[in-house]
C-alpha cells in the first residue's frame, strides 16, 4: 500500500456572521451556541482530534475571539474550581497542547472558498481537512476518522457525501458520482454548488468534511465568483477533477444541519436523549410535551 502524507492540519472556517440564529448570535460566535453543554466547535474539534489531527486552524472574524478564549486555560475559573474541590475533568475537552491553535482572519465574507485560501500559509505543502462546524456529525468512529481511513487506502481528495430528498439538493453542493470503489467510496466526476433541482447530477451532497490536497490553494486563488456572488470551495474543487483522484466517503453516522433552527433543536433532542446522565428524563418530558 502506497504511504500517503498523514493528515495533521485542519481548518475551521469559524468567521461567518451566523445571521439565522439572531439575536442569539449578535454578541456570541454561533460556533459556541451549546448542544445540551458542549459548544458546537467543540465537537468539531474533537472529531478532528479523534481522527488524528494535531494543528487547529481557526478562520475568524470580527467578534469571534471567545471561540479561541474557549480552547484557553481560564485560570481563574480553574483555580476556583479546585479551591472548592470540584471535578474539573469536564474542561479537559477544551486544553488545547500549547502552539497548536492557530488564527487567521478573513477580514471579508467572501465565501467558503475564499475563508479557506486565508489558512494557506499554515496549511503550506501538506494535505489537510476541513471541517464546518454547521455540520454536527455523530458516529462511532467519527466522519473524520473514517475519512482518514479511507485516505490511508486511496489518498488524494475526498469528501463527505449524503444523500439527501431531490428537493434540498440547491442549498448544498451536490457530487456526480463515478465508479463505485467500495460499499462507502465513490469517484467524484463532477461537483457543482447549489445548483437548481433539475440540474443537480445527483442527491448526495457535501457535508462539510473534507481532505484535500494543498493544490486547491492554488487553484482558490483565481477562483472567480460562483453561486451566491461567492467564492466557492466546491468550485475550485471541480477544476482539480481529472488532475487529482477525487472520491466520496458516505458517512455511516448520524448528521445534524446545525446552520438551520429546527436542526439544531433536532440535534439538541437526538444527543440528550442519547445521554446516560439524562436521556431516560428528557424522554418523558418530550413525551408529555407531545401528549399536550
Ligand atoms: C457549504 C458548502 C456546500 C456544502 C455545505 C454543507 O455551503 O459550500 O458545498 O454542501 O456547506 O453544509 P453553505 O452551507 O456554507 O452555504
Amino acid at each position: 500500500m502506497t504511504q500517503h502524507k498523514p493528515i495533521k492540519k485542519a481548518v475551521f472556517p469559524v468567521a461567518g456572521l451566523g445571521t439565522r440564529f439572531l439575536p442569539a448570535t449578535k454578541a456570541i460566535p454561533k460556533e459556541l451556541l451549546p448542544i445540551v453543554d458542549r459548544p458546537l466547535i467543540q465537537y468539531a474539534v474533537d472529531e478532528a482530534r479523534e481522527a488524528g489531527i494535531e494543528q487547529i486552524i481557526f478562520v475568524t472574524g470580527r467578534g469571534k475571539t471567545a471561540i479561541v478564549e474557549h480552547f484557553d486555560v481560564a485560570y481563574e475559573l480553574e483555580s476556583t474550581m479546585e479551591e472548592r474541590g470540584k471535578d474539573m475533568s469536564v474542561l479537559d475537552p477544551t486544553r488545547a497542547t500549547p502552539g497548536d491553535i492557530i488564527t487567521v482572519r478573513q477580514q471579508v465574507p467572501l465565501g467558503l472558498g475564499h475563508a479557506i485560501w486565508c489558512a494557506r500559509a499554515i496549511v503550506g505543502d501538506d494535505p489537510f481537512a476541513i471541517l464546518l462546524p454547521d455540520e454536527l456529525m455523530v458516529g462511532e468512529p467519527g466522519c473524520m476518522k473514517q475519512m482518514v481511513e479511507a485516505y490511508n487506502e486511496v489518498g488524494g481528495n475526498l469528501i463527505s457525501v449524503l444523500e439527501v430528498p431531490q428537493d434540498e439538493v440547491s442549498s448544498y453542493g451536490v457530487i456526480a458520482p463515478g465508479a463505485q470503489v467500495s460499499d462507502t467510496l465513490t469517484e467524484v466526476t463532477g461537483l457543482v454548488e447549489k445548483p437548481p433541482v433539475a440540474e443537480a447530477p445527483s442527491n448526495k451532497i457535501i457535508s462539510g468534511r473534507y481532505i484535500l490536497q494543498p493544490e486547491v490553494m492554488r487553484t482558490l486563488e483565481n477562483q472567480g465568483k460562483g453561486a451566491g456572488g461567492e467564492i466557492q470551495l466546491t468550485d475550485a474543487m471541480a477544476r482539480m477533477i481529472g488532475n487529482q483522484p477525487f472520491h466520496a466517503v458516505t458517512f455511516a453516522g448520524n448528521r445534524y444541519d446545525c446552520g438551520s433552527k429546527t436542526g439544531f433543536v433536532e440535534a439538541t433532542l437526538a444527543l440528550a436523549l442519547e445521554r446516560e446522565d439524562m436521556g431516560s428524563e428528557v424522554r418523558a418530558i418530550a413525551e408529555r410535551l407531545l401528549a399536550k
